[in-house]
């Protein structure tokens, strides 16, 4: 009887282990819970930022992951983490990281970061 309950014990911690492993990035919009500027935000995201970072895993791409950007005090750069800093990166560039102000709207550059608080 002790061992059937570790066996199922062990199923559901595979299984909780299974879901961290998810791959958010196939969502919906839906799915994930954005509100519509969230989901403009995402497009944006899509068409100027994944080539160079991840969303939704931990791994860094051509620049560091934004999962989690806001969740943490600070910036990988050591800045704040705040939305003067994050805009400020997107806008002018920071370091290795191109500037991107020229290729978006200022509507665009609101409902990005409105996504990226979501991660
Ligand atoms: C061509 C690749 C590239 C693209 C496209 C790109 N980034 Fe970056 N990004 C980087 C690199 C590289 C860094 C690390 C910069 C460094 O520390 O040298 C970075 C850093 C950052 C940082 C951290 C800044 C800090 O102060 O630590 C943020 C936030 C960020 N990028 C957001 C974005 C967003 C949002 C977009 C889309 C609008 C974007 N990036 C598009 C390459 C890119």
């Amino acid at each position: 009887m002790r061992q059937k309950t570790s066996i199922f014990l062990i199923l559901g911690l595979l299984a909780a282990l299974a879901g961290c492993e998810e791959d958010l990035s196939r969502k919906t919009d839906a799915e994930l819970g954005l509100n519509a500027q969230q989901a403009r935000g995402r497009r944006v995201y899509q068409v100027h930022c994944a080539s160079c970072h991840s969303a939704y895993t931990t791994s860094s791409s051509k620049g560091p992951t934004m999962k989690g950007l806001y969740r943490k005090q600070y910036l990988p750069s050591g800045l704040v983490a705040n939305d003067r800093f994050v805009e400020d990166a997107i806008v002018k560039g920071r370091r290795m990281m191109p500037a991107l102000g020229g290729a978006m709207s200022q509507q665009d550059l609101a409902d990005l970061v409105a996504y990226l608080h979501t991660l």
